[in-house]
């Protein structure tokens, strides 16, 4: 049984390649390879094709991750036939994505942050027109909302 996790964001160029690219590591870290199934996709369609902002990958590849493979992608109604776990960044990608779900889905839609219930954000900081530290701020993020999802989702697969 393999678990599928999606992180969806605006652009998919900041924030979801950064989940993206923490989480594929962990996965091959941990040898979750054959369990765990990662992707990331945006809600608008404005820089489908494109790789990460050059910011995101210079920041990811400081702290050891390589998000140079990624492409963007929009995320689609099959998304939710296919993922047991569909994590928003903020609250904008968190309604687009419930406006697109079908009835029948039977995983998990959320906030990403809502994992991290001891810091005080329940939304990931936009980096977009932010500055170097912005960006410093969304990789420490998905550092620990990734090991804290990873938990839950072994603990219960397929969503809920
Ligand atoms: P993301 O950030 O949603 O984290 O990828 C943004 C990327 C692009 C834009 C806004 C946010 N934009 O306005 O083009």
């Amino acid at each position: 049984m393999v678990i599928k996790v999606l992180f969806v964001c605006l652009g998919n160029i900041c924030r979801s390649p950064t989940a993206h690219g923490v989480m594929a590591a962990k996965i091959q870290q941990q040898r979750l390879g054959a369990r765990i199934g990662v992707d990331s996709a945006g809600t608008s369609d404005w820089h489908i094709g494109r790789q990460p902002d050059s910011r995101t990958i210079a920041c990811a590849k400081r702290g050891g991750y390589d998000l140079s493979t990624q492409r963007a992608r929009q995320v689609c109604k099959e998304d939710f036939a296919v993922f047991d776990y569909i994590l928003a960044m903020d609250n904008n990608n968190l309604r687009e994505l419930q406006q697109l779900k079908p009835t029948g889905f039977s995983g998990h839609l959320g906030l990403f942050l809502d994992v991290l219930t001891e810091q005080p954000l329940r939304e990931m900081p936009d980096p977009y027109y932010g500055d170097g530290a912005a960006f410093e701020q969304v990789l420490s993020l998905c550092e620990a909302a990734c090991d804290a999802w990873l938990a839950r989702m072994l603990a219960a697969p397929k969503g809920a």
